[in-house]
């Protein structure tokens, strides 16, 4: 299942920090992984390393409107769904979606470029196997249409760390675009417990986001939250795939 963290202030994404990136693994037993594991998130998508795999086959998904909240995690705001939004399809397996959130910068890179901001898609199997989606956004003059929905929502619940509110019905459909070619990969929760084996999908096409929802999501999290994208971790020899059609 996808864990809470009880406390936002046990972790920071602050470099020097005691509680730091670099120390999440050993704050707690639970949190090891972050430390110790060799298949952890984010990555940088190296040309190099990537290979075509044509049986990747098109993402499917079957996103609909849903009931859902929005909560300040204080070191992030998330979407919940409470209500069924659909699922996306990965080798024949069915994972719905649960939750989505914003990091800011990028997590991931491409080609060692990172981007202003990354969406994740958060889906979970009837098994409790995880799969992720993240869209990479550059800022542009077109703001992103799920967030101008959300735009409220989060004004309300800015800095109130914990909060949680309804936010009525939203819609995941388009939060991901046609995603028509995408990066595959192995990998692991980016935040603690980095709970391993994590199916990651990465749509190459980077989207618009504007200069003032950027902004809102960067101040609605705690001060030393504004950064909310781990570094990036080493890939310890993992086939990352590509899909094009
Ligand atoms: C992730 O995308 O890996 C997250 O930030 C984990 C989470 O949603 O708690
Ligand atoms: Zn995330």
């Amino acid at each position: 299942a996808q864990e809470e963290t009880e406390d936002e202030h046990e972790f920071s994404y602050v470099p020097g920090d005691e509680h730091g990136p670099a120390h999440w693994g050993e704050i707690k037993p639970e949190w090891a992984a972050c430390g110790a594991g060799r298949m952890q998130s984010p990555i940088d998508l190296s040309h190099d390393r990537v290979s075509l795999v044509r049986s990747l086959g098109y993402l499917r998904d079957s996103y609909r409107p849903a009931q859902a909240s929005i909560v300040n995690r204080g070191h992030d705001i998330m979407v919940r769904f409470s209500g069924d939004a659909g699922s996306v399809w990965i080798n024949g397996t069915s994972y719905a979606l649960k939750q989505m959130h914003w990091h800011s910068p990028s997590e991931h890179t491409v080609g060692g470029r990172r981007r202003a901001m990354e969406l994740h898609l958060v889906h979970e199997s009837a098994a409790g196997k995880a799969a992720v989606v993240g869209v990479l956004y550059d800022v542009g003059e077109r703001g992103d249409a799920l967030l101008s929905a959300l735009e409220p929502a989060i004004r309300r619940i800015a800095d109130r760390g914990d909060h949680e509110e309804d936010v009525g019905v939203v819609d995941p459909r388009g939060a991901r675009g046609t995603a028509s070619v995408y990066y595959r990969y192995m990998g692991s929760l980016t935040t603690p417990p980095c709970t391993e084996g994590v199916i990651w999908t990465i749509v190459k096409r980077v989207r618009s986001v504007s200069k003032d929802q950027l902004e809102l999501l960067r101040e609605a999290v705690h001060d030393d939250m504004e950064n909310n994208a781990r570094p990036l971790q080493e890939v310890n020899g993992r086939d990352i795939s590509m899909f094009r059609p």
